[in-house]
């Protein structure tokens, strides 16, 4: 392996990675702030690839369904571009914020704007501008996810929905803090509820590896219709690459060199523009809230492959 070929092997890179993480001894936390999310095995892992075309590869736990939390914010983001384009940018910055994913603290100073769509703050002002075009922004996400993975069983999970719903003070205090600003459309309580029901979706690595194909393909959904312009798609990847990993942002883009998001359900998804995307789930977290096994997986995979896009 090493060289990139018109036909990579990626079931055999995959076993690769696995035996690989299999021998690594530290694997993080479970995230424990969401009572419901504590009890996933921190050393579980699973791996998928999706080629442009459909097909999947899978290593592990790749058909397990895990619980999405901030992957939602790339398909959110998706589709709020689509409806309303560069109207967006003028409530959401594009800047990493080099702050920890449910941070308040650069919303004062910077009126009320979010620094980027990926940190919660960000996040909810997607997802506010999109109940408001929409009037159902969970359910546009849903139907959006079944549709790109062809998994018409992917759904909310309620329990973890209430579970962040009962401990959401901070994203409450977030949402009221923009609120305050002008910059939240919508009752906050409503935002919340849409916001915990996206974050709840449940799927597996081989779901949203076939769902971030449409970035890979530069914008084209499953069905051949486009979603996204070809510039909007690489503002996508480009954000995702800046900030989709909150303040280890540069380090994920040293190891990793592709625009990646993560959850902090273990999930993370990459994406190879015109190649192919990835999803890889361990629920194990380092302090910032990456999936430690996740990181080192997607690390491997462009180091023996060197798919990246540097
Ligand atoms: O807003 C929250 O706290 C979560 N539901 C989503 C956070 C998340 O996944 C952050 N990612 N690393």
């Amino acid at each position: 392996m090493g060289a990139v070929t018109s036909t990579m092997d990626y079931q055999q890179v995959l076993e690769h990675i696995a035996e690989e993480i299999a021998r690594t001894p530290g694997r993080g936390r479970s995230a424990d702030y969401i009572p419901a999310l504590a009890a996933r095995d921190p050393r579980a892992f699973g791996m998928a690839v999706a080629e442009l075309d459909g097909t999947v590869h899978g290593v592990g736990e790749w058909r397990e369904p895990f619980s999405t939390q901030s992957v939602t914010k790339v398909f959110t983001l998706a589709l709020d571009l689509a409806h309303e384009g560069d109207e967006l940018w003028e409530h959401v910055g594009r800047e990493p914020s080099g702050n920890p994913f449910n941070s308040l603290i650069q919303l004062e100073y910077e009126n009320g704007i979010p620094r980027n769509p990926f940190i919660n703050a960000g996040a909810l002002v997607v997802t506010d501008r999109l109940h408001t075009r929409t009037g159902d922004a969970a359910g546009e996400l849903l139907r959006l996810l079944r549709a790109e993975s062809g998994n018409p069983d992917l759904d909310f999970d309620l329990e973890v929905a209430a579970s962040e719903a009962a401990h959401g003070d901070r994203n409450a205090a977030l949402g009221h803090f923009m609120a305050s600003y002008g910059n939240i459309d919508n009752p906050v309580p409503l935002l919340l509820d849409q916001y915990f029901r996206q974050c709840s979706v449940t799927a597996s690595c081989a779901d949203l590896a076939l769902a971030a194909t449409l970035l890979a393909r530069h914008g084209i959904r499953a069905d051949g219709t486009r979603l996204l312009t070809r510039s909007q798609a690489k503002q996508v990847n480009a954000v995702m690459l800046t900030c989709g990993t909150y303040d280890a942002a540069g380090d994920f883009a040293y190891r990793v060199g592709l625009p990646g998001k993560s959850g902090v359900g273990g999930g993370i998804i990459a994406v190879v523009p015109g190649r192919c995307a990835l999803c890889v789930w361990s629920p194990g977290l380092d302090e910032r809230g990456n999936s430690v096994a996740g990181v080192a997986a997607l690390d491997l995979f462009t180091t023996l492959t060197g798919l990246s896009v540097f």
